[in-house]
């Protein structure tokens, strides 16, 4: 089945011209930060490069009428002053006359060709491509955190996972989305524009990712006191590896390897984290937080807020509402050395 082919990676001009765009934006822009991989200024894929394109278009006549504006007052200002009083023969009157009756229609012309312009990137934004098979995930909102559903029409090749979204590059994925609470909004610049989960409601958007990369998402409705705190990672891998990611992730958890992995199951299943969470392969099935069967597998914690490492880890078990105040997830109360067994035993689940 033939696959869109994804779009050559941009000229070095259009990629120079995006980078001054970021950087001019970043000036003007507060509380822009420039660090952050997350921007629509930089696009990666069909639909943010429609909202890129719709953006400079209205930037750059939005700036353009303001100069016009500006030059045509200090202009006026200066020959009202050089002649000392106002024209108000009835030439005067006919050619002021003639200058408003052009501009409000220059203004007219704007304004139909800026709606045109919206309307047919609001277009070409809303209809999903029709080549190729696309993928399909369902992204569920929680507070604060994401569930990303994969399904397969056979069953046993459906997996569940939280927070970090691998997709293939070059592929249309829809996105089928809706929450377990209050409304969400998944955003992820660099790919895509908003859309709201809404609970009890479905809603759908598509994107593609033409370039492999870590792209930073957010939520963007404000969601309650870690809405700031509810983000996510797109990860967008070459065809092949995304295979071998989703091949890794359909398989059950790996059983402990050693007697400190293995006292840290049954520290697992002896303690809060049972109640909450899903091991695939145990008896751990709980649907209320995020799915852990593969979570040493991903790169960050608690929705894209801590790197996963085996300190931070540690500090999340103990003590969630010290990192994510109002964090549905309870602090836990163990020894240090059952502590120590759990976090091995949750590091070896990759
Ligand atoms: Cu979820 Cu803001």
């Amino acid at each position: 089945m033939s696959q869109p082919r994804p779009r050559p990676a941009a000229s070095r001009a259009s990629r120079g011209r995006r980078a001054a765009a970021a950087a001019l934006a970043c000036a003007l822009l507060p509380g822009c930060v420039g660090t952050s991989r997350q921007t629509g200024l930089n696009p990666n894929g069909p639909q943010a490069e429609s909202i890129f394109n719709l953006w400079t278009f209205y930037w750059v006549t939005a700036t353009a009428v303001f100069v016009a504006v500006m030059a045509a007052l200090a202009l006026a200002l200066l020959r009202a002053r050089r002649r000392g009083a106002v024209d108000t023969s009835e030439a005067g009157e006919g050619r002021a006359r003639r200058w408003v009756l052009g501009a409000t229609g220059v203004t007219l012309a704007i304004l139909v060709v800026s709606l045109v312009a919206s309307y047919l990137t609001g277009r070409a934004y809303a209809i999903t491509p029709e080549a190729g098979r696309p993928l399909q995930i369902s992204v569920i909102g929680h507070q604060w955190w994401w569930e990303a559903q994969y399904s397969d029409s056979v069953h046993s090749r459906s997996l569940t996972t939280a927070n970090e979204i691998h997709i293939p590059v070059g592929r249309t994925v829809v996105l089928k989305m809706t929450s377990t609470d209050v409304i969400h909004s998944f955003w992820v610049p660099n790919l895509a524009g908003k859309k709201d989960l809404i609970p009890g409601y479905g809603t759908t958007m598509w994107l593609r990712a033409d370039r492999a990369g870590v792209y930073r998402g957010q939520c963007a409705e404000f969601c309650g006191m870690q809405h700031a705190n509810m983000s996510f990672l797109v990860i967008a891998d070459p065809p092949g590896e995304f295979a071998r990611w989703y091949e890794g992730q359909l398989a059950d958890a790996m059983p402990p390897a050693d007697t400190s992995a293995s006292t840290g199951k049954n520290v697992f299943m002896n303690h809060g984290c049972v109640l909450c969470h899903t091991i695939r392969g145990t008896d751990a099935g709980s649907r209320v937080g995020p799915d852990l069967t593969h979570v040493a597998s991903r790169r960050t914690l608690a929705a894209a807020t801590i790197p996963n490492n085996r300190g931070w880890l540690g500090g999340w078990v103990m003590d969630p509402q010290g990192i994510k105040p109002g964090t549905r997830m309870p602090p836990n109360d163990m020894r240090a050395d059952e502590l120590q067994a759990l976090l091995t035993y949750l590091q070896s689940l990759r």
